[in-house]
């Protein structure tokens, strides 16, 4: 048969490709290391506010635990979210800007819900400064929402942007089964993701084994409750479907356009689920490989944990910040 390419100049190329690879990896580090948040004391901006998030999130997600709320929770996250704050406020940056509103707020909530369990959190004081705890200021909506399952009952008749704002987060689910049939839909919706080249790399890693899923979210480190979801996805991208080094991160884009369109299509299907991250150490990321038959060559994008909605649950606000703040015209 004609073969138009010749082993030896691939060889090269394959050869080349490995150079550029690692210098665009070194690249990749590099630009991560300098601007990355790794200290609040050299956080500018952007980061002390992803800070701020990021243990409001904390916070926001002890206050709606369903089944066993615990009293006293989150001094470390208190703690990581006063020093963000200090830091913000000896930066001068806007107090009226969305993130400090957020982070004032979940500590009023905080407050309030310890107030109403009557329950006195004895490090408050020692973690948060006085000038944090002020209550004379506008909150935001930092905190917990309730979801319903009845506002779930017409999502299949809902316009895509009522769905879209309608979807949260749910972590508790009923314990009810499902039916997976609504499961496959939402995966089949998903093939009409779009990917680089169409190359649609993705493979949804399927359990309905509890204890199975047990394992692997042990593994994960980022669900933390203890009834498991009916259906536990994982998503991976095969590198196998890449051709150049500037691919080397399209994985995560590809997989991330997956994952969400299965998120969007199990909400239109009126099923309770939560992205879980794949952010694991190594030994953990070798677990879930051995415990879910992953190959090596597939990048592991998320988790998607599924199950049927509880009448009600109690879930973090998860407030966002105005399209306004992020669009960039040039
Ligand atoms: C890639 C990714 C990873 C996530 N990982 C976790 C996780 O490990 N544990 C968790 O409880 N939620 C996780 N979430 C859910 C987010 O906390 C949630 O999407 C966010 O707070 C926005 O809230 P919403 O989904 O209710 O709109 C993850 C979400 C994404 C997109």
């Amino acid at each position: 048969m004609r073969m138009n390419s010749s082993r030896p100049r691939q060889s090269g190329k394959k050869q080349l490709q490995k150079i550029r690879l690692r210098y665009l990896a070194h690249k990749d580090i590099r630009r991560f290391s300098r601007t990355a948040s790794f200290s609040v004391f050299d956080d500018g901006y952007e980061q002390v506010v992803s800070r701020i998030m990021y243990n409001v999130h904390a916070l926001e997600k002890g206050l709606a635990r369903n089944s066993d709320a615990r009293l006293g929770f989150g001094r470390k996250a208190l703690s990581n979210l006063n020093d963000a704050l200090v830091v913000y406020r000896s930066r001068d940056y806007d107090t009226s800007a969305f993130a400090y509103v957020e982070g004032l707020s979940v500590i009023r909530r905080y407050e309030e819900f310890h107030r109403k369990q009557e329950f006195d959190v004895p490090f408050l004081p020692e973690v948060i400064d006085e000038e944090f705890r002020r209550t004379d200021r506008p909150a935001a909506a930092a905190g917990t929402k309730t979801v319903r399952r009845s506002d779930k009952e017409n999502n299949r008749d809902k316009s895509f942007y009522a769905l879209a704002q309608g979807r949260s987060s749910v972590r508790e689910f009923s314990g009810h089964p499902i039916d997976t049939g609504k499961v496959m839909n939402a995966l089949r919706n998903a093939e009409k993701t779009p990917s680089v080249c169409n190359r649609q790399g993705w493979r949804a890693y399927w359990t309905e084994d509890k204890q199975l899923a047990a394992q692997v979210l042990a593994h994960q480190r980022g669900f933390g409750y203890a009834e498991m979801p009916e259906v536990l996805l994982a998503i991976t991208v095969s590198n196998n479907t890449f051709l150049s080094p500037v691919e080397r991160n399209e994985a995560f884009v590809d997989g991330g356009l997956f994952a969400m369109s299965v998120l969007y299509g199990l909400e239109h299907e009126g099923l309770a689920a939560v992205p879980l991250n794949a952010m694991m150490y190594y030994r953990d990321q070798r677990a879930v490989r051995r415990l879910l038959d992953i190959d090596d060559s597939e990048m592991i994008i998320m988790f998607i944990a599924v199950g049927d909605f509880p009448p009600e649950s109690v879930v973090p606000i998860s407030d966002r910040k105005p399209a306004e703040t992020f669009v960039r015209r040039r």
